[in-house]
């Protein structure tokens, strides 16, 4: 597998694969890869001829600047999973060759209304972050597809709504959350959860799935099940940010009429932030 650190050496490798007729599977990560990650590799080889990985924390979308400095780093270890997964380059650019104009001036990516809801509502200007090193690292890889996890169900949805809206040539493509075998969903910031909290955290997937079933035998008070699925975290010991029934398509208060839902939630356990959601559709009457 080859190292890029610098944006030619990357457009290089994809340029001569494609002269090559050979098809391009991108897969952006920020690091400290897990088996979810792992299985985003596995499937992106099953769509194309090359997978190029890139791994950048990206600044500009941490709201915290604690949570930027913890994020675990982890390149030599991610390095070797990734030959043993058989991605076949790696781009991992420094802060300076991604963003060489200083945050507050360079041109950025922003995607209305779905930026400010949810995830956008408790972390402003996460979602500008996000957009803004994807398009980036779309134009700079030009990949054919790219994969993203289900877990981070918002972000999936703001990828496709600014590939769409800007003509981005590239197919995204929606990988199903990897979970333990608890329920807890993969996430690098597992690794920060002390004993007592690994314990508790899988109660973040059990609480989505109970109301998962009451949707599905007709209840439809939304309200009510958000409220209390909020209270049964807190008075575990959770501190709930959101619990939020939404319309999978666009993420808008669903109607009683409305079959394809989403429930997501975020909570935090001590000062690290989980979120997960389960995506459901509903028999017709
Ligand atoms: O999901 C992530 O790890 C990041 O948000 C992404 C897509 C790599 C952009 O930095």
């Amino acid at each position: 597998m080859n190292v890029f650190k610098d944006i030619q050496s990357v457009r290089d490798q994809v340029a001569s694969w494609k002269q090559a007729g050979l098809s391009i599977a991108f897969v952006p990560t920020m690091g400290n890869l897990h088996a979810g990650h792992l299985q985003l590799v596995a499937q992106a080889k099953q769509k194309a001829d090359r997978v190029v990985v890139s791994i950048f924390v990206n600044p500009m979308q941490f709201n915290e600047v604690d949570d930027f400095s913890a994020y675990p780093r982890t390149f030599e270890g991610d390095v070797e999973l990734l030959k043993e997964v058989s991605a076949d380059a790696l781009f991992a650019p420094s802060n300076d060759e991604l963003y060489p104009t200083e945050q507050d001036l360079t041109t950025k990516v922003i995607v209305p209304g779905l930026s400010d809801v949810l995830e956008g509502e408790y972390r402003p200007g996460h979602f500008t972050g996000v957009a803004t090193v994807v398009c980036k690292l779309f134009n700079i890889v030009q990949p054919d597809i790219s994969c993203f996890g289900e877990k981070d169900f918002q972000q999936l949805m703001l990828i496709r709504r600014m590939v769409a809206e800007l003509n981005s040539p590239v197919q995204i493509e929606a990988i199903a959350t990897q979970r333990e075998i608890d329920g807890l969903a993969m996430s690098s910031r597992n690794n920060r959860l002390d004993n007592q909290q690994r314990e508790k955290a899988p109660q973040v997937f059990q609480v989505l799935t109970e109301i998962a079933d009451l949707l599905k035998t007709g209840n439809k008070d939304y309200l009510a099940l958000e409220q209390n699925a909020t209270a049964t975290l807190d008075s575990r010991g959770f501190k709930a940010e959101y619990v939020a029934i939404r319309r999978s398509s666009d993420l808008a208060m669903p109607s009683i009429e409305d079959r394809h839902l989403v429930v997501l939630v975020a909570a935090r356990l001590g000062d690290i932030r989980l979120i997960d959601n389960i995506s459901l559709s509903l028999n017709s009457d």
